[in-house]
């Protein structure tokens, strides 16, 4: 997968620098591979190390839910013609699976990165590389079903609920929107962890950190969606959730790593400094049994709307 990205990212990947000449597509920074929207904050770079830490965060979450969505749409999946619309769709974790398990339904996955194969990839699957802050790029009542996982670093917090208008636009009456969000501010922490995790104040940079908490009320004020349910569930990182644990800490260490850039100015330490509190910080979440609270909130368009 992503081969022939690997291979256009080795041939022009610069020296530490800012280069935005190379490929409209993205911008390197430093080595690493980001998103080439200007207007767009999401701070995580999409070259291979990140593409990795995606897929294995999308088997951490499937393993935690133990299925990958909850809207009653099983029956709806297995007709022809049914089609699903997965937005900030990243690596296409969530849609590859998917789209194996249903192959009678269409899925597309949007994007502001064109990090997904575009040839090697099942019949039904397509990528639109398309700014959700822009509105999407199709015509009303389109979708089946829509699903949206972790944009918590992407939509400003007062966009959310212009978000939700727009994917309600979308998606057909009748249809379900599934939506799974994380508190990236974790419970029960160790002292180094509590530092590293208020480092790059989400507040601060207009995003909402607290969004997990809100999607059920926003669901409930649009006023074409109805049957809203909201299921709560937990990331831990304790060692008497055994491999689950160690995983979820390695993603986070992952995490990390790719923030690095941004947090690590934000704290105003060492590159040396940094990597050792996150070694510290990998310790201290097994330790303090720490967790994070993730939410699922799913809703049907009402059959009489648009
Ligand atoms: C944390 S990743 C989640 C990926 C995927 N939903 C999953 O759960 O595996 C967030 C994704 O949102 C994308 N994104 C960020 N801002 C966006 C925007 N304004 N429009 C579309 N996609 C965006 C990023 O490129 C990234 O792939």
């Amino acid at each position: 997968m992503g081969n022939n990205l690997s291979n256009k990212l080795k041939k022009s990947t610069p020296s530490p620098s800012i280069n935005m000449q190379e490929d409209p597509d993205f911008r390197f920074i430093n080595g690493r591979r980001y998103h080439n929207f200007e207007s767009i904050k999401y701070p995580l770079p999409n070259d291979d190390d990140e593409v990795d830490r995606l897929h294995q965060q999308h088997f951490l979450l499937r393993y935690v839910w133990q299925r990958n969505f909850a809207s009653p749409i099983k029956h709806v999946l297995n007709q022809k013609g049914t089609k699903v619309l997965d937005v900030g769709c990243g690596a296409g974790s969530w849609i590859f699976e998917m789209a194996s398990n249903y192959p009678n339904t269409q899925f597309t996955g949007v994007d502001i990165s064109p990090i997904q194969p575009t040839e090697i990839k099942p019949r039904n699957v397509d990528f639109v590389k398309a700014n959700l802050l822009n509105g999407l790029p199709f015509e009303d009542n389109t979708f089946d079903y829509i699903f949206q996982r972790f944009l918590f670093l992407a939509i400003p917090k007062d966009s959310w609920p212009v978000i939700i208008n727009e994917l309600t636009r979308v998606l057909k009456p009748g249809g379900y929107l599934e939506l799974v969000e994380i508190n990236p501010t974790p419970f029960q922490t160790g002292p180094v962890t509590d530092q590293l995790f208020s480092a790059g104040d989400l507040r601060q940079r207009g995003l909402d950190p607290e969004i997990v908490y809100k999607l059920r009320s926003y669901f409930e004020k649009q006023e074409n969606l109805e049957n809203v349910i909201e299921e709560k569930n937990k990331l831990p990182y304790g060692p008497e959730t055994g491999k689950l644990g160690q995983a979820a800490a390695e993603n986070t260490r992952l995490g990390f790593s790719h923030a690095k850039p941004f947090l690590q100015k934000d704290l105003n330490i060492s590159s040396e400094e940094y990597d050792n509190r996150l070694d510290i910080v990998v310790k201290e979440l097994r330790e303090f049994g720490t967790y994070h609270d993730i939410c699922c909130v799913y809703a049907r368009k009402t059959q009489f709307s648009y």
